[in-house]
């Protein structure tokens, strides 16, 4: 048999070896925005999983873009050496393509760890004064957040640039700017969250204006040859929010700027959203903006099953799939879904015996174990 999503794929000036690639995951485990040794076991385990691209969790560009005070951070020298010294260990393990997604939390920032309750910090606890469109809360019981000045966005574009500069020094082969999730840029993006009257509020053009200004801020400093992509939304999932024929025209705007993929997530501006969640669930916004864009485009959402993943790539939804659950819950998956396949995938070397063709009976494990 033939599988699609064990077949190349071009991505900038890179050709992936399979459709399957890992979604960003906060982990929530550093220090002052320094990755630490939970890091390299985690992205370790990942890049070892016969994936062909990973991307490292959602990256704060300043102390205050983080959704808690344990998110990853790329603003000090401190965080670009821990970031570089979990980097070159993923190089010296596996070739998989390594990249950054750089953000903002705005409104949904200051807050707990999901395991310690995800709720906003109080003063005692260290909360910090957040940032959005629109002086708006995320919902009853949080803060409202501070309304950007032109100047403050001014110079959250000036901290994604000295990001994108030392994700380059760092020696990620491609950033992913985040916008989708309710984080800042998709707080832009979303009525619900944008209730500017200036240029930056109002039609989609406006909503638009501030992530694209970032996109192309970052894809200006970030060296020609390597890749900078984007998640996107789907859809608010709520009456009067940022809907799937916005999805595409935004696409359509990140293609002209230069945008190497997007991949296509839904929801999370508002907490109350009724969510149809189910298994491939946002694969249909993914595909409307492959079908209507032409822009490489990666499904994300319950996809679990590896027929279900060949599926999405061999009726033309997406180009490849992003896991995330799926792969915290078995980083085999890769490996797995090429037997299940009935594909062969190289394993590294120090792990080629647990091919399940390398157990078959009558094959020994040789005299030296
Ligand atoms: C532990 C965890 C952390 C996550 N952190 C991020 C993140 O940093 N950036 C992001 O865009 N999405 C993040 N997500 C969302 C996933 O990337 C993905 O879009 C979502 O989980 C749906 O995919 P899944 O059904 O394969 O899990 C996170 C999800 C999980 C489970």
């Amino acid at each position: 048999m033939t599988s699609q999503l064990f077949t190349p794929l071009q991505i900038g000036n890179r050709t992936l070896p399979n459709r399957i690639t890992v979604a960003p995951m906060c982990q929530y485990s550093a220090i002052n925005g320094s990755m630490t040794d939970w890091h390299l076991m985690h992205l370790g385990t990942l890049a070892i999983s016969g994936a062909s691209m990973l991307v490292i969790e959602m990256t704060g560009v300043t102390p205050a873009a983080h959704i808690t005070p344990y998110c990853v951070g790329l603003y000090s020298d401190d965080n670009e050496a821990a970031m570089k010294r979990v980097v070159d260990y993923v190089r010296s393990i596996s070739p998989i393509l390594l990249g950054v997604q750089l953000a903002h939390a705005g409104r949904k920032g200051s807050a707990h760890r999901p395991w310690q309750g995800h709720g906003p910090l109080q003063a005692d606890e260290g909360a910090w004064q957040t940032q959005a469109p629109s002086a708006v809360p995320l919902a009853a019981g949080w803060p409202a957040p501070q309304a950007m000045s032109k100047s403050d966005m001014q110079q959250l574009t000036g901290a994604f640039v000295q990001a994108a500069k030392r994700a380059a020094r760092v020696g990620l082969d491609f950033i992913e700017i985040h916008s989708t999730h309710g984080y800042l840029l998709s707080e832009f993006l979303s009525p619900l969250s944008n209730k500017r009257s200036d240029e930056y509020g109002g039609s989609l053009e406006n909503r638009m204006r501030f992530p694209l200004e970032v996109f192309r801020a970052v894809r200006e400093v970030f060296p020609a040859d390597r890749h900078v992509g984007a998640k996107i939304s789907g859809t608010d999932f709520v009456d009067g929010g940022f809907t799937p024929d916005e999805a595409v025209v935004y696409a359509r705007a990140l293609k002209a700027e230069g945008c190497a993929y997007v991949t296509v997530s839904s929801g999370g501006v508002v907490l109350d959203a009724k969510i149809p969640v189910g298994p491939g669930y946002q694969v249909p916004f993914a595909e409307r903006v492959k079908k209507e864009v032409g822009i490489t485009t990666g499904a994300v959402g319950l996809i679990t099953d590896a027929q279900q993943a060949e599926a999405i790539i061999t009726n033309g939804q997406a180009d490849f799939i992003s896991l995330a659950r799926a792969m915290l819950f078995n980083p085999r998956w890769p490996q797995h879904a090429a037997v299940a396949l009935g594909v062969e995938v190289p394993y590294p070397p120090q792990y080629e015996r647990a091919a399940p063709k390398a157990w078959r009976p009558g094959r020994t494990l040789g005299k030296i174990s």
